[in-house]
């Protein structure tokens, strides 16, 4: 994996490639490379092991102009980060050039036979096989569409492939097999595009097709054709898209990721504008594609996601069965896909993803299509495949979200959530009327609530500075906050580098009390409710063991802070919506404790936003 963009029309295609290169950096890669059809008929393939500035410059270097080109940032998975294992891929008389996502599960017994054959594979690459294999196909006089689709039939493992080959000029032909991201077509007046995401494309045209597996998109400058895996030629319905090109700008933010951060009172709202209705205490959901029997029959939720999603499923879970009365659990997609489940029609999945293009998370929902689950993707991008492949979507509207470590997205994707509890509490009728408009009349205080924390950042900053010299932090929480104290402890993993637990402050007792030193902190989740006391014992627990606490309570809590080192205060609110709440400090003191490590938070170490392979 990572990102692929290519172009052909009458522009030149190097600047567009690179421009779209740079577009797809925050999906995380190691690694870039284009190969352009010269004006002078040859293909020229230009590929570095390093950051796309550096191919910029190798581009400026060169005299490379053409109209059609493919590119790719690579997240290395087979074979070193080096530029012979960088994308494009060529044939041996460097005539076809590929670019690639996914993984070739078979690629060493294809490796054996195509050198067994006379080709010459100059990387330790899966995807260098494919296009020896494409070479193979079109040297016994297939088109490039045919030899593609001809070398695709022989791939295990999912895949999505843009080529482009010397005798062909003028033309490009992307596919996508199985459920390893997508390929997105952008429709311009002067040309065609294609790019595994529609940031790349965005600048240029909102008219976008997206492939389902085992379809073939063709693009030359005047045409576009689409075709299933039989070859036959398809219509596809042409999506304009809302999302616009600039959001993409970092403004007066050093990062995008304090950028987002900052949003997030903002994107809440548009979370719940047309909605929810403060008025009556009600909600409007219409596309909840699921009629009101079909919601009473329900005997079971899962969630699945991966990453903030798995956490933000955790906190769905618990919304789902405390408020609409149905068990619900959140499964780490991951898993899910290779267990035995047990679903039926009557059973509900919640596909959690911001890209809708995770590879696991799709892979647990086509199990659960297996079994006639009905599905639900609650989803950032609209269009991805988890839209396509669930009964409905619930957008969760954050907007684009440009920072490997999600922050906004997961706010509003718990929002989401809760309000989709209420929606299925009220057909279930398993809330008072009292209840669910307490509840809705609750979500007012989002906004300014989460304004008011960013208010305090420099409270925050002041402790992340003082965390940088720890190695190990623990994150405490219960109930609601226990999928928040994982998720503050993946934040501080994720672009700190520092290593964090997130756990349930009732297993300390089991194990972990054992760590306990003044050499790791505790942040502990501790907001007013009916676990505080819980959690006060705990915290007890650890000041008794030498551990220095840092809190986050309810405003006017007075005694955790008698009890702890620091405190972080949030507003008053319920338990959910105190998660909700304790979510933006820890993603502050996170990205604060980056910032003063001379970390990039946008673009942590081995680390990709989009992980489309599993
Ligand atoms: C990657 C990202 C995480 C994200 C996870 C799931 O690991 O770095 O930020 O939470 O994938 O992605 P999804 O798009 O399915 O939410």
């Amino acid at each position: 994996m990572c990102g692929i963009v290519a172009y052909t029309g009458s522009a030149d295609a190097t600047p567009i490639l690179l421009k779209g290169l740079k577009s797809l950096e925050y999906r995380g890669y190691d690694s870039a490379g284009v190969a352009i059809q010269t004006a002078l008929g040859t293909m020229e393939v230009l590929k570095t092991a390093g950051r796309v500035e550096e191919l910029d410059a190798l581009v400026a270097e060169s005299d490379i102009t053409g109209h059609t080109g493919i590119g790719h940032t690579r997240w290395a998975t087979h074979g070193v980060v080096n530029r012979q294992n960088s994308h494009p891929h060529v044939s041996c008389d460097g005539e076809v050039a590929l670019v690639h996502n996914g993984i070739v599960e078979n690629y060493l017994e294809l490796r054996t036979e195509l050198a067994a054959d006379g080709h010459t594979l100059l990387s330790d690459t899966d995807t260098e096989a494919i296009v020896h294999l494409i070479e193979m196909n079109m040297r016994a006089g297939q088109s490039l569409e045919d030899a593609l689709l001809r070398a695709a039939g022989r791939l295990k493992g999912a895949g999505t492939f843009v080529v482009s080959a010397r005798n062909e000029p003028g033309k490009i032909v992307g596919m996508r097999t199985g459920n390893a991201g997508g390929i997105v077509v952008g429709h311009i007046d002067d040309g065609n595009m294609m790019a595994s995401d529609l940031l790349a494309v965005l600048p240029y045209t909102n008219k976008v097709v997206y492939l389902d597996s085992g379809e073939q998109a063709i693009i030359t400058n005047a045409s576009v054709i689409y075709r299933n895996g039989d070859g036959d030629v398809i219509d596809k319905e042409i999506i304009i898209s809302d999302r616009s090109a600039e959001s993409a700008e970092l403004g007066a933010f050093p990062h995008f990721m304090l950028k987002e951060i900052h949003e997030q009172a903002e994107r809440v709202a548009s979370a719940m504008r047309g909605r929810v209705d403060f008025e009556t205490g009600s909600l409007n959901l219409p596309e909840i594609p699921f009629t009101d029997e079909q919601i009473r029959n329900f005997d079971q939720v899962v969630l699945v996601g991966m990453g903030t999603s798995l956490h933000s499923a955790m906190m769905g879970a618990t919304l789902i069965e405390s408020f609409a009365r149905i068990p619900a659990k959140a499964e780490n997609a991951s898993e899910f896909r290779y267990k035995n489940p047990v679903l039926n029609e009557n059973t509900l999945v919640i596909s959690v993803t911001q890209s809708g293009e995770t590879a696991d998370t799709l892979a647990a929902m086509e199990g659960a299509a297996a079994q006639n689950a009905k599905q639900l993707a609650v989803v950032e991008i609209d269009g991805s495949q988890a839209t396509r492949m669930a009964d409905g979507s619930l957008l969760v509207r954050a907007g684009l979200e440009v920072a490997v470590a999600s922050t906004k997205t997961m706010t509003n994707t718990v929002v989401c959530l809760y309000m989709l509890a209420i929606h299925l509490a009220s057909i279930r009728g398993t809330m008072s009327q009292e209840a669910r408009k307490a509840a809705v009349s609750d979500l007012a205080s989002l906004p300014g609530g989460i304004g008011s924390l960013i208010s305090q950042e420099q409270t925050y900053k002041a402790i992340a500075e003082r965390l940088v010299t720890r190695h190990h932090l623990l994150y405490l929480g219960r109930g609601f906050m226990f999928p928040a104290a994982m998720e503050g402890a993946l934040k501080m993993k994720e672009i700190a580098y520092i290593h964090a637990e997130g756990y349930a402050a009732g297993e300390m007792k089991h194990g972990v009390n054992a760590l306990i030193s003044e050499d790791m902190p505790t942040i502990a989740l501790a907001p007013a409710g009916p676990l505080h006391e819980k959690m006060v014992s705990n915290l007890n627990e650890v000041k008794a063991r030498g551990g220095q606490v840092i809190a986050i309570v309810t405003e006017g809590d007075e005694i955790v802070p008698s009890i702890v080192d620091e405190v972080i205060e949030l507003p008053a609110a319920s338990e959910a919506l105190s998660a909700i709440f304790s979510l933006v400090p820890m993603q502050l003191l996170a990205y604060y404790t980056a910032v003063a490590l001379k970390q990039d938070p946008d673009k942590p170490r081995n680390l990709a936003k989009t992980v489309t392979v599993e």
